[in-house]
């Protein structure tokens, strides 16, 4: 079996992933997620409360890790009404081998793991400790360094959060706008390394979609 570390995975330190879950009514579902691994055979998740993964991981005690490095996919599952009927399409998946879970088709690799253990990692976020069931890795090709496809990533990561924070109290909003600068340094990356991409449209599609927040948000006060 692939080990962890051969995917890049360090103890204590968090790598950046897709986890993949069934909801309530058997519908498959996923959503960017950090993970921390602890050995080779367990691994940490921490979902906020609020996310559907917390309640599906709750209901189900297992999930699909999906190790990938594609700025679409995350965007994709982050931001679900990105999608084509604002739903993540089911062609995206299948069925998990070891768990009771789906798995991207389009992951570069993907760990299998059941839940032993359920805690709290503050009072937004829990923490799940899972036991890892099997890993298995595409036999994909390296790929050059490319800062467009990470700041990509980073903006995506930073937008899930000014959405929920615009909403919040006075010193949450100062944080969201720390946020959105950081975005606009993202923004700035992928304009010049790499222009007229479908990287530079996330970024105007997430541009857009912060307008919106900020306008609702302003409508609300
Ligand atoms: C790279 C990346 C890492 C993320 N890590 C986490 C995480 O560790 N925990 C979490 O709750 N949300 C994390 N998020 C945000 C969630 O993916 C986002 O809120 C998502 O919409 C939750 O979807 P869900 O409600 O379907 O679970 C991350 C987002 C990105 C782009």
């Amino acid at each position: 079996m692939t080990n962890l570390y051969d995917l890049g995975f360090l103890e204590g330190i968090i790598g950046e992933t897709i986890v993949s879950t069934y909801d309530v009514d058997g519908q498959a579902t996923a959503a960017p997620m950090g993970i921390v691994v602890e050995s080779n055979e367990r691994l940490r998740i921490r979902p906020y409360t609020s996310s559907l993964t917390y309640k599906n991981l709750q209901a189900n005690r297992c999930a699909v890790v999906n190790v990938t490095s594609n700025p679409e996919l995350f965007y994709l599952t982050a931001f679900k009404e990105s999608n084509t009927n604002r739903k993540l399409s089911l062609e995206l998946f299948e069925k998990a081998e070891m768990v009771d879970a789906p798995r991207l088709l389009a992951a570069d690799a993907i760990i299998e793991v059941l839940v032993a253990e359920t805690g709290s990692f503050s009072p937004e976020r829990a923490e799940f400790l899972c036991n890892v069931q099997l890993v298995k890795a595409s036999k994909a090709l390296p790929t050059v360094y490319c800062r467009a496809q990470f700041a990509t990533i980073e903006a995506i990561i930073h937008a899930t959060r000014i959405k929920p924070f615009l909403r919040g109290n006075k010193q949450e909003q100062k944080h969201a706008f720390r946020l959105l600068e950081l975005v606009n340094v993202c923004k700035d990356v992928v304009n010049r390394t790499a222009p007229n991409s479908r990287y530079s449209e996330i970024m105007a599609e997430l541009h857009q979609r912060i307008s919106l927040w900020k306008n609702e948000s302003e409508s609300l006060r």
